[in-house]
């Protein structure tokens, strides 16, 4: 399997077989497929790319784990009526109401960065930035009591991994032994939830709650927090970047660095993708990152032009039946963040790159580190002070 895509140069051919999967690059041809649900589906969205082996199974199913087809992975009659539920939650009325709490949670947050930079602290953005933002608008806005903010990281970031990584069989035991626990207690949650959670409770069973708040945990902030840390980095990088609009910004980011660089359908039955045979039942994995940067999504599809035409033509956010309900949120979130940091990022410089492990579709990279560079905390100091 291509477990590391963001190491690999865009390829020539825009679908071919790799790694016992059809892989589709162009973004015509990725769009069609994410948006087909006649041919292909999404059942295959939450199969763990590297089989679960009996132990680590074991271990899920003492604690009554179970993924059944509720958002991502749900290609059955019920996916409308549950996606509705949650689509009411992160309604754009809803997200954009987060805007003046989110502005203070990021002002106060950068501030407290600044402070430890004029102390001569190296600060890891990815832990004190890219984290908690997220995850604190998330709980908001589902209302959930989310005060274990370090137990939520390190379940999220093992499912990630236990479903899209590469581990090795003892791996696999000790991220079950952290997923399983957690899932028990999401199914607790669920049982004391309100609002959406407690709907779906009530209209399809607890399997079915759990795993929605379970995939929602994940989903909801990972990859925001993810893209968070993708684009820091190359804002560090790059500051000339903040000299355009944080949103627009923030939609080359979506476009050049998703957090999610490939997500899997699977063919429903023989078809073909522009004469390439699909076989049905094969596993088809839409290389997200690779089409952004397809010849004539943007003017310039390969450099990052905040701004430029065809910027938002992205599929970060997937495409149709399924497409992301959270992309308003992230979208503010990292227009937020970007703004209220956008005065101190010129003035660090990088000590530690973000490294990312091998991953089918996240990046999960980490850890961000950035000290003041030699003219931030010099002549320009005094303004840093005020953040
Ligand atoms: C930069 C951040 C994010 C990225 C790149 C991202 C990307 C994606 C992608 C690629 C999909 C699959 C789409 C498809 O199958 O066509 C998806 C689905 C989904 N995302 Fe996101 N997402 C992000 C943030 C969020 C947030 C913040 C939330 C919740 C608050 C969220 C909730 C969901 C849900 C519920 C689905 C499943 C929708 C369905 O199956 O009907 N995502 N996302």
């Amino acid at each position: 399997m291509l477990f590391e895509l963001w190491k690999h140069p865009r390829p020539a051919a825009p679908v071919f077989r790799s790694g016992g999967q059809v892989v589709v690059a162009s973004h015509r041809l990725a769009r069609e497929v994410l948006a087909d649900r006649a041919r292909f589906s999404a059942a295959n969205a939450l199969d763990a790319a590297v089989p679960i082996p009996a132990g680590p199974l074991r271990e899920l199913a003492r604690h009554r784990f179970r993924l059944p087809a509720t958002l991502a992975n749900n290609d059955t009659a019920t996916h409308e009526h549950i996606r509705s539920r949650f689509a009411e939650v992160f309604a754009p009325q809803n997200v954009e109401a987060l805007r003046p709490w989110l502005t203070g949670l990021a002002r106060r947050t950068a501030a407290g960065v600044a402070w430890r930079l004029r102390q001569g602290e190296a600060v890891d953005l990815d832990a004190a930035v890219s984290s908690e933002i997220p995850l604190a608008a998330l709980a908001r806005l589902l209302g959930l009591d989310v005060s274990a903010t370090a137990e939520v990281k390190r379940f999220s970031r093992a499912a990630l991994e236990l479903f899209w990584g590469d581990p090795s069989p003892r791996r696999q035991r000790e991220l079950a032994e952290v997923v399983g626990p957690f899932h028990a207690l999401l199914r607790g949650w669920t049982g004391e939830s309100s609002g959406a959670t407690r709907e779906l409770l009530e209209a399809h069973g607890e399997d079915a709650a759990t795993a929605a708040l379970f995939f929602l945990l994940v989903a909801g902030q990972e990859t925001t927090s993810q893209f968070l840390t993708l684009l820091l980095h190359r804002l560090v990088e790059e500051p000339s970047l903040l000299d355009h609009a944080p949103v627009a910004v923030v939609e080359e980011g979506l476009r050049l660095l998703p957090p999610i660089t490939s997500w899997q359908r699977v063919a429903l039955h023989d078809t073909e993708l522009d004469g390439f045979a699909v076989r049905a039942g094969e596993s088809v994995l839409v290389w997200l990152a690779a089409a952004g940067t397809d010849e004539g999504v943007a003017a310039c599809p390969a450099a990052m032009v905040p701004g430029q035409r065809g910027s938002r033509r992205h599929l970060a956010f997937g495409a149709g039946a399924h497409r992301c309900l959270g992309s308003q949120l992230s979208r503010l979130e990292a227009e937020v963040v970007i703004a209220e940091l956008a005065p101190l990022l010129p003035r660090c410089e990088v000590v530690t790159a973000p490294v990312s492990d091998p991953n089918l579709s996240f990046r999960m990279p980490s850890p961000l580190v950035v000290r003041l560079s030699d003219a931030g905390a010099g002549g320009r100091g005094a303004r840093i002070g005020r953040i």
